[in-house]
């Protein structure tokens, strides 16, 4: 399950690119988090699962610093995210793809302009010369070549997501995270993109935390699963496991 090479020889063992140790966030009364932990391994698709309104998201923001837990340790590629600066922050986000819940294009630029955003954004990381051959190889990654000069509203809700899936690899990130990859999208075009998903992981050899309540996402993608309740990781297994526990809190998940 490791795929990449050059730790192999050195660490049999996959090593955590993702680690959440007991984190806490509250909004007033509101405990939204309350000694959550995680761990996403080297080369792994892990599912997290959750409810409407669980904190995933909130989750997410505190891994990637753009919210602040109330305490708690995030460590990312082995870097404490609470306590980087701000361009150290920036570079370590050059690692991570995101796909934000609905596909979070902007509507006034092209899908080319689209792509070019993040790497505007991170001249440290990409030749500004070679962008129109990236954009190109990440949107024939997403068999989406030929939309290149189109606006997102001419783009179907599947074609929308697959140029968003296309904008969050476009620096080859280490690990790449999805918030409600399939949400909104037709039973067809979500398999359409867990396919997707899985070729993109097989390609650039990517970790990836996937957050979703769709049960046939769970299935297909993970590698193992983790399910969020009362603000803790409740339940971690793989998909086999968790789906045939006898714990009703745990089954609640799967219906
Ligand atoms: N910035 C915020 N201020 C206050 N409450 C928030 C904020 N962000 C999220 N919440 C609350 O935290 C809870 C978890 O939200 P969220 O992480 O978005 O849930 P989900 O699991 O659906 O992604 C919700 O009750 C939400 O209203
Ligand atoms: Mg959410």
């Amino acid at each position: 399950m490791n795929n990449t090479k050059e730790h192999i020889s050195q660490n049999p063992d996959p090593r955590p690119v993702i680690e959440i140790k007991d984190l806490y966030k509250s909004f007033g009364n509101l405990k939204v988090l309350n000694g959550f932990n995680l761990k996403l391994m080297e080369g792994e698709n892990l599912v997290l699962m959750g409810k409407s309104g669980s904190g995933k998201s909130v989750m997410i923001k505190c891994l990637i610093g753009l919210m602040e837990p109330d305490s708690g340790s995030i460590e990312v590629l082995g870097n404490d995210i609470l306590k980087l600066k701000q361009q150290e922050l920036d570079e370590l986000r050059t690692e991570i793809g995101f796909l934000f819940q609905g596909s979070a294009l902007y509507d006034s630029m092209t899908v080319r302009e689209n792509l070019e955003f993040p790497m505007r954004r991170h001249t440290n990381k990409v030749d500004l010369k070679n962008t129109d051959e990236l954009v190109l190889e990440a949107l024939e990654s997403v068999g989406l070549a030929s939309a290149i000069d189109l606006m997102p509203a001419e783009l179907s809700g599947g074609m929308q997501r697959r140029v968003a899936l296309a904008r969050a690899l476009i620096l080859k990130p280490k690990i790449i995270l999805y918030d409600e990859p399939t949400t909104g999208l037709d039973p067809i075009t979500a398999k359409e993109i867990i396919l997707l998903m899985m070729s993109i992981q097989k390609k650039y050899k990517t970790s990836s935390l996937i957050i979703t309540h769709d049960v046939d996402c769970a299935r297909v993608i993970s590698n193992r699963m983790i399910l969020l309740l009362n603000g803790i990781n409740y339940a971690e297994g793989t998909f086999k496991e968790l789906s045939s526990s006898k714990d009703p809190k745990v089954q609640a998940f799967f219906k």
